[in-house]
């Protein structure tokens, strides 16, 4: 155990995370010329060719320092802030960490939260000054920006290059020298953290795991607390670039375990694996039972598909645990489902996935987030809201609460303004603001989820001219005076574009989205009159006027490949159009709340 080091490295996005993960595996030789070509051989996939890390959740290396054989356990941490659950319980599961900071862009949102979450965990940080081959490096700056955040040496700072390999050999002296070796007892009861799993479609799901105390042998009887649930330890082993499978892993170590599970649910990350016959007393901290942040209703663009949807989604959540779905029917789209999703990221997954891997062509509906509905009648007794459409009746509710998240923004000094303006916006409440430079300030605010799911990202990006990072994580409930927003086409209700808004804001986004939808909803041979309503009361009004003869007359006419080209055009916008009554609507319109700046 003693030779035996467990390290993750955090960065914020883009930072060369993975790029110097690859170089540590070349160093050490853990992967060869050989297999690096045919890994790329394998397939044309380009994220394989953005660094071999992407699918390794735990890679081991071996390595020799100073005459003495030492095992390194790189466990990966997903980058995105709708994983950050799963970045914790990787974190968990190491005594280390590198601390990667691009030389050009220094200390971002993401790096922050990930320090935090490092710290929390008591790592043992390792800061590593990446990309110092870069024309626009500015190490000393960084290097001070580094120190002032960790509180450490300019000389603990490792200057490194992912590109040019520069400073790997440090970087490893460092994990051996400085992350401590891990403790635990392999005679205990087995006591090891779930960190990780993925779904194989041919030989079920591989749970990855620390063992923290005890053994876990091949042909052993697990455990799964959590789930409660016994299983065959089938295989156990250490992933290198492939499998390699072993008859024990013991306290320290990181490994892999198959036991024929079939479905990802069954395995949960943060969950205490042990022994069936022995089990341990000590559960681990820290597990969760993953919610979902985010609804959005998915239907089938033709409604004989929905069977078809049904199966396909159902496929999906064997290999992603996290989607959730129920079936739920719409006034305008007929039958579909409602599924929760971690965060907007995630959601474009599973969307994309259902039309490539399940051929699905699928409608999508305005994303919002879980309210919790108390009713006069039951003041105690939260009703869930997953869908603006069951918010019970306004004239019986006592109050609504919607989710919060602390939001931590770092830009750069001329900008502070512009965030705090859009933040204020978006009905957020600065909590802290700090000069990390002169130049960079970090800003926290206390925000309602609701307001990063609407265009936010891309609202940030533009008032600070693309210099703001931005990381966030939930906070709890609060109440909000909140009102539904139905709209109408043709005088009918179309219930998959109501959405929950600040009463405050609520007639100017009413109007925006009449306006917004006026442009994206192509004319038709008749007048639609766009409306905007809370309760019976209309708040505002657009009409899309027919087409006139004369526009289509010149549109057919032309020349044939150019009338083609139209035709052809027309079909795919058809692809993703849905008739409701006698309207059509195009996919971007059910987005269109979205995107009203
Ligand atoms: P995500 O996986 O998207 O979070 O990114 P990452 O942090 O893993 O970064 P990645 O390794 O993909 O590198 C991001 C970009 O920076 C890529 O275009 C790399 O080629 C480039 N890059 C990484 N390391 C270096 C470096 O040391 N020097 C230079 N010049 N470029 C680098």
């Amino acid at each position: 155990m003693k030779h035996i080091r467990n390290f993750c490295i955090i960065a914020h996005i883009d930072h060369g995370k993975s790029t110097l993960a690859d170089r540590l595996l070349d160093y050490t030789g853990t992967v060869t010329e050989r297999e690096k070509k045919e890994q790329l051989l394998d397939s044309m996939d380009l994220e394989r060719e953005r660094g071999i890390t992407i699918k390794s959740h735990a890679i081991q290396m071996e390595y020799t320092y100073k005459g003495e054989h030492y095992v390194l356990n790189l466990i990966d941490t997903p980058g995105h802030v709708d994983f950050s659950y799963e970045v914790s319980r990787s974190i968990a599961a190491c005594e280390g960490a590198l601390l990667i900071v691009d030389a050009a862009q220094s200390i971002q949102a993401q790096t922050i939260s990930n320090l935090y979450l490092a710290l929390e965990n008591d790592l043992e940080i390792i800061p590593v000054l990446n990309k110092v081959d870069l024309p626009s490096a500015n190490p000393e700056e960084v290097t001070d920006d580094i120190v002032d955040l960790l509180g450490c040496k300019p000389e603990d700072v490792i200057h490194a290059s992912g590109k040019t390999g520069f400073g790997v050999d440090n970087i490893l002296a460092a994990i051996i020298e400085k992350v401590p070796a891990p403790k635990g007892n392999p005679d205990e009861p087995l006591q090891a953290l779930i960190f990780d799993s993925v779904y194989n479609p041919f030989r079920g799901v591989e749970t990855y795991f620390r063992v923290l105390n005890g053994t876990i042998k091949k042909g052993q009887n697990i455990k799964f607390i959590a789930t409660g649930k016994t299983y065959f330890a089938d295989e156990i082993g250490t992933l290198k670039l492939k499998q390699f499978p072993r008859q024990e892993i013991k306290a320290g170590d990181v490994g892999y375990v198959i036991t024929g599970i079939k479905e990802a649910k069954e395995v949960k990350v943060g969950d205490t694996l042990t022994d069936a016959k022995n089990p341990t007393t000590n559960v681990i901290e820290g597990f969760e039972d993953v919610k979902p942040m985010v609804f959005a209703g998915i239907y089938p663009v033709d409604t004989e598909d929905y069977e078809e949807l049904r199966n396909s989604m159902e496929k999906l959540q064997l290999n992603d645990a996290s989607l959730v779905f129920t079936p739920e029917s719409s006034a305008a789209l007929g039958f579909g489902f409602r599924c929760g999703f971690l965060g907007m990221l995630h959601m474009e997954i599973i969307q994309e996935r259902l039309e490539r891997e399940f051929d699905m062509t699928v409608i999508t509906t305005v994303p919002n987030v879980s309210y919790h509905a108390f009713t006069r009648k039951h003041p105690e007794v939260p009703v869930i809201v997953n869908n603006p459409t069951d918010l019970p009746d306004p004239s019986g509710l006592d109050r609504v609460e919607e989710p919060y998240i602390k939001a931590t923004i770092i830009t750069k000094a001329d900008f502070v303004g512009n965030v705090m303006s859009l933040c204020i916006e978006k009905r957020g409440m600065i909590t802290n603001q700090t000069y990390l430079t002169t130049e960079r300030v970090e800003m926290t605010f206390d925000m309602p989820l609701a307001e990063i799911v609407f265009d936010f990202y891309d609202r940030l990006k533009t008032v600070s001219k693309g210099y703001a990072s931005f990381d966030y994580h939930p906070i709890g409930m609060k109440t909000s005076k909140l009102v539904r927003v139905d709209i109408l086409l043709n005088s009918q209700p179309v219930d998959a574009l109501s959405a929950l808004i600040h009463a405050d804001n609520a007639h100017n986004i009413g109007k925006k989205m009449c306006e917004k939808l006026k442009e994206l909803i192509p004319r038709q041979q008749f007048d639609i009159p766009i409306q905007a309503a809370i309760g019976a009361k209309i708040i505002s009004r657009e009409t899309i006027k027919a087409l006139r003869k004369d526009v289509t007359a010149k549109c057919y006419g032309g020349d044939i490949s150019r009338k083609r080209k139209l035709l052809e055009k027309q079909k795919k916008g058809k692809k993703r159009m849905r008739q409701v009554g006698n309207v059509e609507i195009p996919q971007q319109a059910f987005m269109a709340v979205l995107k009203l700046n």
